[in-house]
């Protein structure tokens, strides 16, 4: 049994200077800011390992049942010997849905979360020995290449979870565009999207009754504390999330309860009573309008699956 994994470290920021100088850049606007990828240190992996098994958040859940389902239709569009590469990998866990109908030859986990991709990568190694497992520590949203040595390969992308829609509509197209530009000719795109539906259900999978959810925004505060030497209280803060229809998004705040000061090494940040941090958009989509944002992109949509109650779909986009 093999559970060796071949580690490519492509992140950009090993020093934490981007997450100090995006903090500083996000909170000195005046509707204070931060982008969503902070929230991934091991502790808020954990806690969004967490958020998915409530029962009020149904899209893992879903789009789990979705990926189990149509694993041989995906595979009959992927065809043989792709190369597997996840996105924002996490525990690995959804792939093991496609593994054995897909049998790539080759997988790549990409992640954020150092130690948190190392050890789902060697635990799907250890799992699935016929499979070559490469790790990239790497920032996506930043820089998106393959890996020397797996370049050139056909891929197949899955992006699950609903990530995409952590992204405005305009950066998502702005992304899958150059997500395309990096995928060599006959790839795919295999991607989990939430859908647009009852507000009351919507604002439920992000207010959990157990508290992960606040949990885990409070924790981008709390990591303020432990990486930059921030001073903040993050029991003056709370979690408020609510659906925007307009917009057709989830807006997650950390919300200050009084008049307070948050200090980055020097650079004070007052807030306001009630005055909110911004801290996550999550956009849902209807079926169409994210086939027309992927025909932007350059993207071929081939298929799409969705759940009997019409929760979550899931969609394979052709490179071109
Ligand atoms: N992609 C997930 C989503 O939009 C991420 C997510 C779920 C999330 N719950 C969260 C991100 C809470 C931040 C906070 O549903």
């Amino acid at each position: 049994m093999s559970s060796a994994v071949r580690f490519h470290d492509q992140h950009v920021d090993a020093t934490g200077v981007s997450f100090r100088d995006d903090a500083i850049a996000g909170l000195s606007l005046a509707r204070k800011r931060l982008a969503p990828k902070y929230f991934y240190d091991r502790r808020g992996s954990l806690l969004f390992e967490e958020i998915c098994r409530q029962p009020e958040y149904y899209l893992t859940r879903t789009e789990e049942g979705i990926l189990a389902d149509a694993a041989e239709e995906i595979a009959a569009l992927v065809g043989p010997e792709a190369l597997l590469v996840e996105l924002g990998s996490g525990a690995s866990r959804k792939v093991r849905l496609l593994l054995e109908a897909l049998r790539p030859r080759r997988y790549l986990g990409m992640d954020i979360s150092h130690d948190f991709l190392l050890q789902s990568t060697r635990r799907l190694a250890a799992d699935y020995p016929w499979l070559e497992v490469h790790a990239a520590w790497t920032d996506f949203s930043e820089r998106l290449c393959l890996p020397v040595g797996l370049e050139g390969r056909r891929v197949v992308a899955f992006f699950p979870g609903s990530s995409i829609g952590n992204f405005t509509p305009t950066e998502a197209e702005a992304f899958l565009a150059r997500l395309r530009q990096a995928l060599p000719r006959g790839s795919g795109v295999l991607i989990g999207v939430d859908l647009v539906k009852d507000r009351r259900v919507l604002e439920a999978a992000y207010n959990d009754a157990a508290g992960v959810t606040a949990a885990f925004n409070l924790n981008l505060l709390e990591r303020m504390r432990r990486e930059l030497g921030a001073s903040v209280a993050p029991d003056d803060f709370r979690h408020r999330a609510f659906f925007d229809t307009a917009a057709s998004r989830i807006e997650m705040h950390l919300v200050s309860e009084c008049r307070q000061a948050l200090v980055i090494d020097g650079h004070r940040f007052d807030f306001a009573p009630g005055e909110t941090l911004h801290t996550e958009n999550s956009c849902k989509y209807s079926r169409e309008g994210f086939q027309a944002l992927a025909r932007r992109a350059g993207y071929r949509p081939s298929a799409v699956w969705s759940d009997a109650e019409g929760l979550f779909s899931v969609h394979y986009l052709a490179s071109g």
